[in-house]
């Protein structure tokens, strides 16, 4: 059920309504629904329940700790890629066997953090973090489970910046040097080979990269196991797309009628990584209506949220939908959303129609649960929005909004600033 709806004329998120936050918490904020974050959640478990394995939430689509704290809850893992993402996976209450490693570039310090964690597994990306990660556990005396991310060379047909399986992009190993890879790493005293694991992009839209994919990784599977290396864990990554618009992506249950059959005599536990598909629909940015304008060629609808609180718009071009929060039966124009940040590039929408709006008229931005706080930053010195969830008929502000001096907190005018040094 959609939990962002209309009553009498006004969108409400559960049952609260959005102009009732917006009047006592003031403009923009992201807000998330309970009850959308959890239902995703458990379409995308319960839709593998035949099968042995963890649905390991990818805490970059939506880190707050109480979103990550609700699907701990629900019995998730999750899928971390820094030092940063696993503080906040702890925060929020993971057990440490639910936390998988991912990411190109670990850093030492990372390494150690989450080796002394005691994580599930760590996804190695190239031969040197191989033998970095082997020197890290012996130095603490700890062997580290790990699997290594296989580029597929897969085309997910998905937008470039997001396509990361083919072996032009930066990420994994090729599967050509696959069997290279694990017997070095298996000779190593400190490492404990246990997966295999890929990710081909995000907001995929068809199954057939997914299915694709399995099938090479599967060979790759039994060629590992014959050479005696005791493959446990087969992570398939996350990158099941959401409706922004009119894209038709499967279902969770669709996704996983079709990859069932290829592993449920796996022999492994199936590790998931999806982040978009449970966050994407369950969280909006609400924004107000700052001036409109006209030129010579254009309609702009100037609004108090800007690339630096939702960048997807300007980053990949990506469509979201805009909706008046009161319901309007004026005519339809065709405007530019732009931000207040000075830069072109900064806008919400392009060339869209959109009922006319006028000052202070507030406007949601939709299917911005998933990569829109996380990708925010304070650009132009903007603190950061707050981030609020609706349960029920109560909502909860789970991050503040930032304040001026937290846009200053940690920076230092050194003592004695002279023009000489
Ligand atoms: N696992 C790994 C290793 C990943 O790199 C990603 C996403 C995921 C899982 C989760 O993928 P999802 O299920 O959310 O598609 N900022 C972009 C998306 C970047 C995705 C990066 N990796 C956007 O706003 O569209």
């Amino acid at each position: 059920m959609n939990e962002f709806k209309f009553r009498k004329g006004k969108l409400y998120c559960e049952d609260v309504s959005i102009e009732a936050i917006a009047k006592k918490e003031g403009t923009p904020f992201y807000l998330y629904s309970k009850k959308t974050f959890l239902r995703h959640f458990d379409a995308f478990d319960g839709a593998f329940k035949s099968v042995r394995h963890i649905t390991c939430f990818a805490v970059k689509a939506n880190s707050n700790i109480a979103i990550l704290n609700l699907l701990a809850k629900a019995g998730a893992g999750a899928d971390i890629v820094s030092g940063g993402e696993l503080f906040r996976a702890k925060k929020a209450g993971f057990p440490s066997k639910k936390i998988i490693f991912s990411g190109v570039g670990k850093s030492d310090e990372e390494i150690e953090y989450a080796l002394r964690a005691g994580i599930l597994m760590f996804n190695i990306e190239s031969s040197e973090e191989a033998e970095t990660i082997n020197k890290i556990a012996a130095k603490i005396g700890k062997k580290a489970p790990v699997s290594f991310r296989i580029n597929p060379d897969i085309d997910p047909k998905t937008h470039p910046y997001i396509s990361t399986g083919l072996s032009k992009n930066k990420f994994g190993i090729s599967i050509d040097d696959a069997l290279k890879e694990y017997k070095r790493a298996n000779k190593m005293k400190w490492l404990d080979v246990v997966g295999i694991h890929y990710h081909i992009g995000s907001q995929l839209t068809s199954i057939s990269p997914f299915v694709d994919s399995i099938k090479r990784m599967k060979r790759l599977l039994q060629i590992l196991r014959s050479e005696g290396i005791n493959i446990k864990y087969f992570d398939m990554g996350g990158g099941l797309g959401i409706t922004y618009k009119d894209e038709t992506p499967p279902h969770p249950r669709e996704y996983a009628k079709a990859l069932i059959p290829h592993i449920k005599d796996l022999d492994c536990t199936v590790l998931f990584e999806p982040g978009r598909v449970i966050a994407g629909n369950a969280g909006i940015l609400v924004t107000k209506v700052l001036f409109t304008k006209k030129t010579a060629v254009k309609n702009f609808v100037i609004v108090d949220a800007g690339m630096n609180d939702l960048l997807r718009p300007s980053l990949y071009g990506a469509y979201q939908e805009i909706v008046p929060v009161k319901k309007s039966s004026k005519k339809k124009i065709e405007v530019d959303v732009v931000g207040p940040i000075c830069e072109t590039g900064d806008f919400l929408a392009r060339d869209r129609l959109v009922a006319k709006v006028k000052r202070d008229d507030l406007l949601a931005v939709m299917s911005a649960g998933a990569y829109g706080f996380t990708m925010s930053s304070v650009y132009n010195s903007r603190p950061r929005v707050p981030e609020i969830l609706a349960d029920g008929k109560n909502y909860y502000v789970i991050r503040k909004r930032e304040t001026y001096k937290d846009l200053i907190r940690g920076e230092i005018i050194p003592k004695a600033q002279g023009r000489k040094s």
